[in-house]
């Protein structure tokens, strides 16, 4: 029997893949819809272990579709929605902003528009989790970490869209009494992550000896956490997390850009037999991102204190099975940099 009916937005995507990953296996009393429209972000391969469980259910479908959106509310009376879906990336989001607002603005009104009208304001038992990032928060200087209490203060359109969309879900709460959480997560690294961010970016190059582009002096620090520790918070928070409120998540490691990308080539030159510093020659320093924050870092006591949540591993480890695993699996990266990336890679750095 089901007993909750939850959909999963952005499954097929890099941190969306990790959660319906861990619900459909956890939950079996649960039924996991995961709506996704594929767009070049979204890979069903990354859930071909799971594709035909019983509890599990694939919608390709586009949230900016106002009318198929609520027909899949009236279909399927989902009582959660865990939302993940959206354009993520920062570089295509100074290219492109407007796709932005569509699918991270308008998508996300039209799953809150169709999720109230699908239970008519009787709300029990049901939540709205919207997945967010640190993003919106802005920049800080070299001191200071974000709280779930620092003002909004997005500089890409990348942030500031997912800032609008964040401040919609918590206004729906206020006026219509709307269930929800949002966290606001750091930068998440991984298996299936798509190679057009960094980690796996600068893997997929020294592989295959291309030239890791860092943007302007690398003096830029961002606070690192694996995915698998981000999808555990996620199932503490829909579980424990208080209703109408916020938790930010970090895995308390700030690191440099250049630093990272350092330790980077250091483990990459091990795991391929490299002599060490061979990847390192491999560095090149590019033209900057416009807007770039300069620091972004997480006070993640919040959660810490009241859900028990900690990051699982350290970095060092982390990074170690995300080297492995995208070596393991050069299918997957052969396929996802076939067609398109290769047009998206030359635009953004020739
Ligand atoms: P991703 O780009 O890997 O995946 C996004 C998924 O959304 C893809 O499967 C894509 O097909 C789908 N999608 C895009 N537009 C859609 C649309 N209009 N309709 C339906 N599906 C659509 O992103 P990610 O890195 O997994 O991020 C997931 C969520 O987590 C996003 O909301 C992002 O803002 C947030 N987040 C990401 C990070 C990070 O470091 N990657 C950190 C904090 C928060
Ligand atoms: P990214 O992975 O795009 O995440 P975000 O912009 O959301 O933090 O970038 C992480 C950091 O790495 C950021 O400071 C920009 C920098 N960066 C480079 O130096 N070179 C690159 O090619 C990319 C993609 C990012």
């Amino acid at each position: 029997m089901r007993n909750k009916n939850i959909l999963i937005t952005g499954g097929a995507g890099f941190i969306g893949s990790h959660v319906v990953r861990l619900f459909v296996e956890k939950y079996p009393e649960y039924h996991i819809f995961n709506l996704d429209a594929l767009t070049y972000a979204g890979n069903l391969e990354n859930l071909k272990d799971i594709e035909n469980h019983k509890n599990y259910t694939f919608i390709k479908a586009d949230i900016t579709h106002e009318d198929v959106i609520n027909d899949l509310f009236i279909k399927y009376k989902f009582d959660s929605v865990i939302h993940l879906a959206a354009e993520s990336h920062v570089d295509r989001s100074i290219k492109d902003p407007l796709a932005f607002v569509k699918t991270n603005v308008i998508g996300t009104m039209n799953l809150l528009n169709a999720f109230k009208n699908c239970w008519n304001n009787d709300f029990s038992n049901k939540l709205f989790y919207h997945v967010s990032t640190d993003e919106v928060y802005g920049t800080l200087g070299e001191t200071g970490l974000f709280t779930e209490t620092t003002s909004y203060d997005p500089n890409s359109p990348y942030s500031a869209s997912k800032a609008s969309s964040d401040h919609f879900v918590r206004a729906y709460g206020e006026t219509y009494n709307m269930p929800y959480v949002i966290t606001n997560c750091s930068n998440n690294y991984g298996q299936n992550q798509f190679p057009e961010k960094l980690i796996p970016l600068f893997i997929n190059n020294i592989i295959n000896n291309k030239p890791l582009p860092v943007y302007g002096d690398g003096n830029y620090t961002r606070d690192w956490l694996y995915v698998i520790d981000h999808a555990i918070a996620i199932d503490l928070v829909f579980h424990k997390g208080k209703n109408h409120d916020t938790y930010n998540i970090g895995g308390f490691n700030e690191w440099k850009n250049i630093d990272l990308v350092k330790l980077l080539c250091k483990q990459m030159d091990i795991e391929l037999n490299r002599e060490e510093g061979t990847s390192e020659k491999l560095i090149t320093y590019v033209k900057d991102r416009p807007g770039h924050d300069l620091r972004y870092a997480i006070d993640a006591s919040k959660i810490k204190n009241e859900l028990g949540w900690e990051p699982s591993v350290t970095f060092e480890q982390g990074l170690e099975k995300t080297i492995k695993w995208f070596l393991n699996n050069e299918n997957w990266l052969n396929n996802v940099t076939s067609g398109q990336y290769k047009s998206y890679y030359e635009k953004q750095y020739n």
